[in-house]
């Protein structure tokens, strides 16, 4: 999560800083989607009552040496952390809420009153 967080201010600060309007709204939409990231597993956390240190992420001082040095280390680290919480929702080690199966409820409902 903090990983997710310090790629998206660092992304979200190089495209404040980028002077080519569509390269900058390009690079910016990344950041957002990098928050997006940052949230699910803050989310995820939350719902699971997995305690995570608070932290506040600082914008870097050189945009693009931190834009440079990003690398691809922050993909690995969303990747293993959603298909973590994957396998532990699916092994059964997380308790499955109301909220977590009202999709499948839904489905099975509408399963029923098509069916007959
Ligand atoms: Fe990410």
């Amino acid at each position: 999560m903090r990983t997710e967080a310090e790629t998206a201010l660092a992304v979200l600060t190089m495209g404040a800083a980028e002077k080519d309007p569509v390269l900058s709204h390009a690079i910016t939409l990344q950041g957002m989607e990098e928050q997006r990231h940052a949230d699910i597993l803050r989310l995820l956390t939350e719902k699971y009552g997995i305690s995570v240190p608070k932290f506040a992420p600082e914008a870097p001082q050189d945009p693009n040496w931190a834009f440079m040095r990003i690398g691809y280390g922050e993909c690995f680290d969303s990747f293993f952390a959603f298909g973590l919480f994957a396998l532990a929702r699916d092994s059964g080690f997380f308790l499955r809420t109301s909220s977590s199966s009202s999709s499948r409820s839904c489905r099975r409902k509408g399963a029923t009153s098509s069916s007959t």
